[in-house]
This record gives C-alpha cells, structure tokens and sequence, in this order.
C-alpha cells in the first residue's frame, strides 16, 4: 500500500518536472486566477512576443522562426495604450497597413458605410454609439447580420456581462480588436447623456411614502 503510494507520488513529481511550461505559468496564473473565467481579465506577462514564445505557433518548427516577430511588424503602425498597442483604425487610414478585402487579393474595394448606431446604456455611463464606418472598412456586412446582429436599431439585446463572456460586441473585441479594459470603456462609450439626464427610481424609492 505505501509502496504504490510511494510510486504515485514520484510518478506525479516526474511529471511535474518533465513539463516545465506548467510550472512556470503557475506565477502569472496565480494572479489572474480570480478572474480567470473570464478570458478578457487575464493579464499575460508580456505581449506581442516572437511567434517562438507565443504559446500559439509550434517551437519546434523551423518555419515558426521565419515569421516576422509582431514587435518588428508593428514598429511603424501607430500605436495605442491597449490590447496589441496598436491603433489599427489610424494605422489604416493613415494608410500604413492595406489590407485586402479579398483572400486572393483580386483588387475589391470595401463597402463602406457611415452609419452610426446609438444605444442607450442603462446607468450613468455614456451612451455608446457603434460606428458602421470604422467596421465596414475592415469588415463585410455579413461579417455581423444576421448571425451576430439582425439589422434593425435596437433589435438587438446587448449588455456588459455578456460582451465580457464573448457575446454581440464581444465576438471580436477580445478577440481581434480592442479589448474591453477601462482604457477602452470610453471607445465605445462615446455619447454622453442627454442634458438633464437623471437615473430613472426604482419603483421601490417611487412607492416609498417617507421619501
Ligand atoms: C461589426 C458588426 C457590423 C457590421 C460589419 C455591419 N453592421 Fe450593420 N449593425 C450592427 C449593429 C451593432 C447594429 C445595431 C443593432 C441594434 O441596435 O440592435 C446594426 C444595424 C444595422 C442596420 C439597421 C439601421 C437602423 O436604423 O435600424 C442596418 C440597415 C445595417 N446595420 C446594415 C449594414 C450593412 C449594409 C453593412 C455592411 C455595409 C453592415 N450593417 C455591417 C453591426 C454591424
Ligand atoms: C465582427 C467583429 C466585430 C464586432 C462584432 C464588433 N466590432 Fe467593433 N471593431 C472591430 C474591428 C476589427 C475594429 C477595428 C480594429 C480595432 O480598433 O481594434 C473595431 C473597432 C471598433 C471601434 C473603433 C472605431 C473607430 O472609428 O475608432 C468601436 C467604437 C467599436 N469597434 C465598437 C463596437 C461595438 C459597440 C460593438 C457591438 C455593438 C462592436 N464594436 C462589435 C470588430 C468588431
Ligand atoms: C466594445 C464596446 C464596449 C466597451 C469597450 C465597453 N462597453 Fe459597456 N456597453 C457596451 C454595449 C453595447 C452595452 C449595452 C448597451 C445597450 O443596452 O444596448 C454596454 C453597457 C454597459 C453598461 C450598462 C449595463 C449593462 O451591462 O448593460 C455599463 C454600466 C457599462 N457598459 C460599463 C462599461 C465599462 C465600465 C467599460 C470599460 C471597462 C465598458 N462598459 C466598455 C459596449 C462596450
């Protein structure tokens, strides 16, 4: 019995020792821990590292080291405070980066549309206003509607527990645009409140006959 304890336990050190990715994570994790249900919380040690060291691209292959590191890449985009520290919406109409709207490159323009959406925020925090202009340039409207959002004002029900879990705005910002940290609360948060704005009462203040 304690024999085959005995061999458990080395059995469990030697694989602890045999996988040192494990145990180095254990120092950043450990921080982020309470908050690592949600993915847009968690704050890596250092971002933008060379592919080789990403935690994505293989190591042990040689192409890996052909791709251009992101902190090279990015060097003469303009850059921001948050997420990659890149500004991409400037870095493209400053025209430092062209991306093609086709895979194969076949020359398409985009289909861009200045439309900006308001969405009343329950609460005291701004408004936020989405701007198709600033995703038509990057994406097709298929990219959205209907799976993401179905194209009619208000039609869509949207709040911040859900963004920050990956729903509606929070398919792609997290993902592949800017993150939602308290930098960025003001990105989307753009309108402020109409004058005169107060927050409505609960109806228990209302009822309250000794207020
Ligand atoms: C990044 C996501 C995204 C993309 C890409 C996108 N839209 Fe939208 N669209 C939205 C959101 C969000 C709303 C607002 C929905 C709401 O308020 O519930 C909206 C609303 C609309 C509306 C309703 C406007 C109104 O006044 O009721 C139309 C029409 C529309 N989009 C058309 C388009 C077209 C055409 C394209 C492509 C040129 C496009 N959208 C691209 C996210 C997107
Ligand atoms: C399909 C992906 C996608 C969805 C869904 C999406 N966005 Fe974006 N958003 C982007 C991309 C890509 C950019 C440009 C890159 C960046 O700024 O990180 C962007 C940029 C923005 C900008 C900056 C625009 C500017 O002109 O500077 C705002 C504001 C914004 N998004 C708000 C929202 C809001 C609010 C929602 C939800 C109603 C939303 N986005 C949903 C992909 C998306
Ligand atoms: C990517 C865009 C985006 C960013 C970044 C963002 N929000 Fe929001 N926020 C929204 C949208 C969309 C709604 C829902 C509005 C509605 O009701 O239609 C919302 C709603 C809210 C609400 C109302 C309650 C709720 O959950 O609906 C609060 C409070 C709020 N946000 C706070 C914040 C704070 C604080 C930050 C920064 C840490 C932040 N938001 C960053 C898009 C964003």
């Amino acid at each position: 019995m304690k024999k085959s304890i005995l061999v458990g336990v080395s059995l469990l050190v030697a694989a602890l020792v045999s996988t040192p990715v494990v145990v180095m994570a254990a120092d950043t994790d450990a921080v982020s821990s309470a908050n690592s249900f949600n993915r847009l919380l968690q704050k890596p040690a250092e971002k933008n590292l060379p592919p080789a060291e990403d935690g994505i691209h293989d190591a042990e292959n040689d192409n890996t080291y052909v791709l251009q590191p992101p902190k090279i890449a990015f060097d003469s985009l303009v850059r921001s405070d948050f997420g990659n520290y890149v500004d991409w919406i400037k870095s493209l109409r400053e025209q430092k980066i062209s991306p093609r709207n086709e895979r194969m490159g076949g020359g398409e323009e985009p289909m861009i549309m200045d439309l900006d959406i308001v969405r009343e925020v329950r609460g005291s925090m701004p408004d936020v206003i989405f701007p198709h202009k600033g995703h038509t340039e990057w994406l097709q409207c298929s990219n959205c509607h209907p799976d993401i959002f179905i194209p009619q004002q208000g039609a869509n029900r949207m709040n911040m527990a859900g963004i920050l879990l990956g729903q509606k705005c929070g398919v792609c910002h997290g993902k592949v645009s800017f993150p939602v940290v308290t930098t960025t609360c003001r990105l989307c948060h753009s309108q402020a409140k109409p004058e005169g704005w107060a927050p409505s009462k609960s109806s228990a203040s209302v009822d309250n006959p000794w207020q």
